[in-house]
């Protein structure tokens, strides 16, 4: 296993079989058939060289806020979906979002990520206002967009409006798995529209999945990292799919840290510079997530910016971390998680590195 992972450190690229063999030996190794040798600690080794190459010890950092939980779509997986009618919806305005991106500010944050539920309410023209009046105030700062499948001429608008990136998890690059977690009216071919729509306009663009949703397998894990290495994005998000109590997933099994970790050292191989978030979905299922992310090869945390009043109904899983907590203690906390581990939070950008 270990030639298998000093050929993707040397080629950044794998067959697929290779790639095939070295997910079955992280099952094996997760179930404990595997003695040999720990495959995970060696690829997690070879992920950290080559993020310090690029990135050295620097954490990026993302402040988050979440727009509105109102969302048209009614993914199996999601506890903001549509017919789950046991959430408080709510919507942040333009003001609520500007003292976000204020407090953001003064907490060292210069990447705010506007993210929400797929809600018509906020039509393009307010987006674009909200955007541009961000990065008037804020001319040092990224704004990151996540808001969904939109059409080509909101996109553009809103990159004329100053947004710098966009990430749009695909979730599954196989269309069979993809029908199994989104109901018939998504689908997997407009998803990767957009996505290449959101490069071709000049956003940086991310992508991502979640690790150990209902019906995934190892094929289409590896279909995943084939079609991330060859689309190329910026930034990739990866956590681990967690059940929410009152979806049609109520009762699926999660994915795990383990898995997850081994995605993200496998990422970070394949594209040595991209900006690769050590996710909340992550510190979720373990306490030591998000320092177990960044010693995997991930190099980006984003805290949650949003109002502590709303927080607990943006609850895509169940037991979302810090939806009690300020911003200023999520801030500090990660300063010490991240300190404890040897790297640093920086106030920058952190924009991807051509
Ligand atoms: N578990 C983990 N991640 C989830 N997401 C949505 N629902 C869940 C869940 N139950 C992720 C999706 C989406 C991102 C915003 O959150 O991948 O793209
Ligand atoms: Fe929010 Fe630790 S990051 S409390």
């Amino acid at each position: 296993m270990r030639k298998l992972i000093d050929k993707l450190y040397v080629k950044q690229e794998l067959e697929p079989d290779e790639l095939k063999e070295l997910l079955i030996a992280e099952e094996n190794q997760r179930k404990g058939l595997l003695q040999e040798e720990q495959i995970s600690e060696y690829l997690f080794e070879k992920a950290r060289q080559v993020r310090h190459e690029h990135y050295g010890n620097k954490v990026f950092t993302r402040g988050l806020i979440e727009l509105s939980n109102y969302c048209k779509n009614d993914c199996y997986y999601c506890g903001i979906r549509r017919s789950n009618t046991g959430v408080a919806r709510y919507r942040l305005n333009k003001e609520d979002i500007l003292n976000c991106c204020q407090s953001g500010y003064d907490l060292g944050f210069r990447t705010f990520v506007l993210q929400g539920g797929e809600d018509s309410h906020y039509n393009d023209n307010m987006m674009a206002d909200i955007i541009y009046t961000i990065k008037s105030n804020f001319p040092d700062c990224a704004v990151t967009l996540s808001l969904g499948e939109k059409e080509y001429d909101s996109y553009l608008l809103y990159f004329h409006a100053g947004a710098d990136r966009y990430l749009l998890r695909h979730e599954t690059s196989n269309p069979q798995h993809y029908r199994k977690l989104h109901p018939e009216e998504m689908s997997l071919t407009h998803r990767k529209k957009c996505l290449e729509q959101l490069k071709e306009i000049g956003y940086q663009v991310g992508c991502g999945i979640m690790v150990g949703s209902p019906f995934q397998t190892v094929d289409n894990l590896v279909e995943d990292l084939l079609y991330i290495k060859e689309f190329q994005p910026h930034m990739v998000g990866i956590g681990p799919f967690i059940p929410h109590h009152e979806t049609p997933f109520a009762a699926e099994k999660g994915g795990t840290a383990e898995q997850t970790l081994f995605l993200l050292g496998l990422s970070r191989l394949m594209l040595p510079k991209v900006l690769l978030p050590a996710t909340t979905a992550l510190g979720t299922i373990n306490p030591k997530g998000r320092e177990l992310g960044i010693l995997a090869g991930a190099n980006v945390v984003m805290p949650n910016l949003s109002p502590v009043s709303v927080r607990k109904d943006y609850e895509l899983y169940d037991n979302k971390i810090c939806t009690g907590d300020e911003a200023a203690e999520c801030r500090q906390c990660l300063d010490l998680r991240m300190k404890s581990i040897d790297y640093e939070i920086v106030v920058e950008r952190g924009d991807f590195i051509k």
